[in-house]
């Protein structure tokens, strides 16, 4: 017989994403699939155009609204084609023409957008943290800023890197950030920016939902080249519905929103997620066998990245974590190592149960 998710509570994923989601959610998930709001079909089974689904889209959007203090000035998009997509639309959006893109290289996920942002415009490096191994970010004051940019881009949380930009400065050009591993976990402030986009895999539920909070004078008629369904003024005009939203990945939204509000909001978000990677790395900073090489003013809160000192030690611990029911701590394909990432629905305890498992690992082969 197939178990209940409160008997697979002992298991615990570490993944940076798709992740671990709250238990509660899961069940509400479970009981209100096959028959959602009385309507005798699925959530799976609305038209995004009926008048229930159009008001999930309108409720989900105030919740977010409140829980995430978005000023009336910004609009809210739904969209599909995750973080990525973003990379290039952003400047296919956002730049008008003779314009270059200011972008922080910061890490992984940084240069990927980088990358991306150079096959649709110019684009310049304000400072990149590469020659320290993307251990540490730059600091704000060497950053070479140009102040006709279209606009600068930031990544919060380098999900792959474990680094955690803490502050986020006041430009003269609008600031873009890629909030996709730590929107939600903590009170950011909204009106600092022109534009912050998330994947929704993390902390806000399931893959397909992309969140993009666009200021409303950045909205521009599309440029030629740009398809309509990615055109940020054209989804906001028509409430994200241009095309079929991600439907299923908005309504697990929905939920994880009134989770997150019901378990106090993004300063106890921020609160958990700080107490809980403190509790693992300060069992990294006093072992003889792990190290963190992350700079400490640096460290992210929600995905913390460390290796073994004796590196071929990695399968055998990856093994028996999984034994032990803690799961998928292999670090970032690109970086290696271990990683684990601490989300909004990680609970504590998950951290006490790899903390304990880190420590008698150590015991029995450092
Ligand atoms: C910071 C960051 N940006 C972008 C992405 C890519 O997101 P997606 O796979 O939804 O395109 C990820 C995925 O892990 C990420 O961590």
């Amino acid at each position: 017989m197939a178990c209940t998710f409160s008997e697979q509570a002992e298991r615990y994923s570490f993944a940076a994403g798709p992740a671990q989601l709250p238990r509660e959610v899961l069940s509400q998930i479970h009981e209100e699939l096959p028959d959602w709001q009385g309507s005798g079909f699925s959530l799976l089974e609305q038209p995004f155009t009926s008048t229930a689904y159009k008001q999930l889209m309108s409720d989900t959007e105030q919740d977010l609204r409140a829980l995430a203090a978005i000023p009336a000035n910004y609009r809210v998009l739904f969209l599909q084609g995750g973080a990525s997509a973003q990379f290039g639309l952003l400047p296919l959006n956002l730049l008008q023409p003779g314009q270059s893109a200011d972008y922080l290289e910061s890490g992984h996920w940084a240069c990927k957008a980088i990358t991306e942002a150079r096959r649709h415009g110019p684009v310049s490096v304000v400072a990149s943290g590469a020659a320290d191994g993307f251990t540490a970010l730059p600091a704000v004051e060497t950053w070479q800023l140009d102040p006709d940019a279209g606009y600068c881009h930031l990544t919060s949380n380098e999900t792959g890197n474990g680094l955690q930009l803490r502050d986020f400065p006041q430009l003269s050009v609008p600031l873009v950030a890629d909030m996709t591993s730590d929107f939600l976990t903590r009170p950011v402030p909204v009106e600092r920016f022109g534009l912050i986009y998330a994947s929704a895999q993390k902390n806000i539920g399931v893959a397909g939902l992309c969140l993009v909070i666009v200021r409303d004078d950045l909205l521009r008629p599309p440029s030629a080249g740009l398809p309509a369904a990615f055109s940020y003024a054209v989804q906001a005009e028509q409430q994200s519905r241009f095309n079929t939203p991600p439907t299923f990945a908005l309504y697990v939204a929905a939920l994880m929103l009134r989770w997150i509000a019901a378990n106090g909001g993004l300063t106890a978000m921020a609160a958990s997620c700080r107490k809980k990677s403190q509790r693992l790395y300060a069992c990294l900073d006093h072992s003889e066998l792990y190290r963190c090489r992350q700079r400490e003013e640096d460290r992210s809160t929600v995905n913390v990245c460390f290796e073994l000192r004796e590196p071929a030690l990695l399968p055998l611990l990856l093994t028996e974590a999984e034994r032990a029911g803690l799961h998928h701590l292999a670090g970032h394909a690109a970086v290696g190592s271990l990683r684990a990432s601490l989300y909004n629905a990680m609970p504590l305890a998950g951290v006490e149960r790899l903390v304990a498992f880190l420590q008698q690992f150590e015991r029995e082969h450092g």
